[in-house]
């Protein structure tokens, strides 16, 4: 079995921070196989059940989910020869080995993005087949809002390649000397999708944000880079998704 640093292991447990862990270890409240372990670094089994803080099993979390304000810049992958990765933003405090994006922004595309070891909220809430409904700020550049355009939007915009699109919401928020800032609410996830729908009307998009993913909606008090596990409201979006209505 994988060894691992019990620090590292208590941390990830989900409710203390690195030092706190240290602390737990330091103040004698943490056993292994019930003996006290004084030693931070002492190397414990993964996945180890006879891990306990103050005689309680200190069991690792099943699965973590994570809101990530996606700064551009950085890909959504789990690893990159040449970019910087959403994983490199996330902290011991919640990272573990099998995090990974639920979703994929652009490169220069900032905003909400879900990192999850859930496999199956993946795929609940990324098949095409679920229609989950994606909110997307938009700033096009050469592009004219209209009732006309709206409607197109609506009807399902084709995009280059043929493929017609599913009905979308396309919202003005303003019009500005440089650009056309707009809200679009998509329910499809097609390869660089916001961007082909906008170029299909003669813009060009300069600006991407997602803002919201299904009833999670981005926390606007993270800014870019930051991150936060989801609360307790969003987690029951999580499992309603899964199937468990409880
Ligand atoms: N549509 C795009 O064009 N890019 C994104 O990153 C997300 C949606």
């Amino acid at each position: 079995m994988a060894k691992i640093r019990l620090d590292k292991y208590i941390t990830m447990c989900g409710n203390y921070t690195r030092t706190q862990a240290k602390k737990l270890i330091h103040q004698k409240r943490v056993t292994v196989g019930g003996l006290i372990v004084t030693d931070e670094g002492f190397k414990a089994d993964e996945n180890s059940e006879n891990i306990c803080i103050d005689g309680i099993p200190a069991v690792g979390e099943k699965y973590t989910y994570i809101m990530l304000n996606k700064p551009a810049g950085v890909i959504s992958a789990t690893d990159d020869k040449k970019h910087r990765t959403v994983l490199d933003l996330i902290g011991e405090d919640v990272k573990r080995d099998d995090l990974f994006p639920a979703g994929r922004l652009d490169i220069d595309t900032e905003g909400l993005l879900i990192l999850t070891n859930d496999g199956v909220f993946a795929h609940n809430t990324l098949s095409p087949k679920k229609h989950v409904k994606k909110v997307y700020l938009v700033h096009a550049e050469n592009y004219k809002y209209s009732e006309e355009s709206r409607q197109r939007f609506l009807n399902g915009i084709e995009i280059d390649g043929g493929y017609i699109c599913k009905g979308a919401v396309l919202e003005l928020i303003e019009e500005t000397p440089e650009y056309t800032a707009l809200k679009l609410e998509i329910t499809e996830g097609k390869f660089h999708q916001v961007k082909r729908m906008i170029a299909a009307e003669g813009g060009n998009v300069i600006y991407l944000k997602r803002l919201s993913f299904g009833r999670i909606t981005l926390d606007e008090s993270l800014r870019p880079g930051e991150y936060r596990r989801l609360n307790a409201e969003e987690m029951q979006y999580i499992k309603e998704r899964n199937g468990d209505k409880t």
